[in-house]
């Protein structure tokens, strides 16, 4: 197989400064890219870039904003060298029945998981293709979820913004390679994974009453998990990283679960 060497390639995480997107962005810069974190966060998010060590940065962006996004990937360009991985990571989640739901909460989501990824898209591939400010092509990974593959109450919304992604992903990679690009767009289904997000969905999955506890809501999962357990953030950074490398240079267009069998 062909090495993960990511030597000489740049990167740029989104929702960088905690959670699945840190861990990315480790693993990314392990592998010899040169990382942009990007969050709304900027303490955390300047924290995690400079554990990264040179060769590294953070950036502000609210990925619901074009022209922040605009900045991002000039950045990116200009100080870490060029762009050829964008991971579209950034996302949020909140737990309610649909008899409950809140407008601005359904927004938030909309905003957040399918327009900060859209947005994601326009630009990595602005950047990327020919002609562009990096324009020597690369890979974009949007992180979805096994929400958008299962039917688990009181997160309806979130799952669908997250089966958007994964139909974003397809049409972004044949988009991309009808034009010529040189991109190719895969997106992560990550499982439940222990982070603020996975605990506080836990936690709030049990307050609406679906489950006595934010143990037994866990225990929930796990059951339906033929692997037996949570996911780690190493199982997604992993994934992450096999798709960022030439040795996923035939993947385009997928949606890769990595949930230990959760979602089928
Ligand atoms: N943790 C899980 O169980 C799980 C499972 C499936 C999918 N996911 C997905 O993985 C991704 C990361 O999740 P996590 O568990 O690390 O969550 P997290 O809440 O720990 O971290 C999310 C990060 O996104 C950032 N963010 C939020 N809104 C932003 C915006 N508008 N612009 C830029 N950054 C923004 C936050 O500041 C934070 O740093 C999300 O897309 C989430 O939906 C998580």
């Amino acid at each position: 197989m062909t090495d993960l060497d990511l030597t000489g390639r740049t990167a740029l995480v989104t929702g960088g400064a905690q959670g699945l997107g840190e861990g990315m962005a480790h693993t990314l810069a392990a592998a010899g890219a040169r990382v942009l974190v990007a969050d709304v966060q900027d303490d955390l998010g300047a924290k995690v870039a400079e554990s990264l060590g040179d060769g590294h940065a953070f950036t502000h962006l609210d990925v619901t904003d074009d022209t922040q996004w605009e900045a991002a990937v000039a950045t990116a360009v200009e100080q870490l060298g060029g762009l050829d991985i964008v991971v579209n990571n950034a996302g949020v989640e909140i737990t309610s029945l649909l008899v409950d739901v809140e407008p601005a909460a359904v927004r938030r989501m909309l905003e957040i998981n399918l327009l900060g990824t859209t947005l994601g898209l326009k630009h990595a591939f602005r950047t990327m293709r020919p002609g562009g400010a990096a324009g020597r092509g690369g890979t974009v990974i949007n992180v979805a979820s096994v929400a958008a593959t299962i039917a688990f109450p009181g997160i309806a919304v979130y799952s669908a913004t997250k089966s958007g992604v994964d139909r974003l992903t397809r049409v972004g990679a044949m988009e991309a390679g009808k034009l010529g690009y040189g991109v190719r767009v895969n997106c992560i289904c990550p499982g439940l994974v222990p982070t603020a997000m996975g605990i506080g969905l836990a936690n709030d999955v049990a307050g609406i009453g679906l489950f006595g506890s934010a143990e037994e809501a866990v225990q929930g999962v796990v059951d339906l998990t033929p692997s037996g357990r949570l996911g780690e953030i190493s199982d997604m950074t992993d994934a992450v990283l096999f798709l960022a490398s030439d040795a996923s240079r035939f993947v385009n267009g997928v949606a890769l679960s990595v949930d230990g069998g959760m979602g089928m």
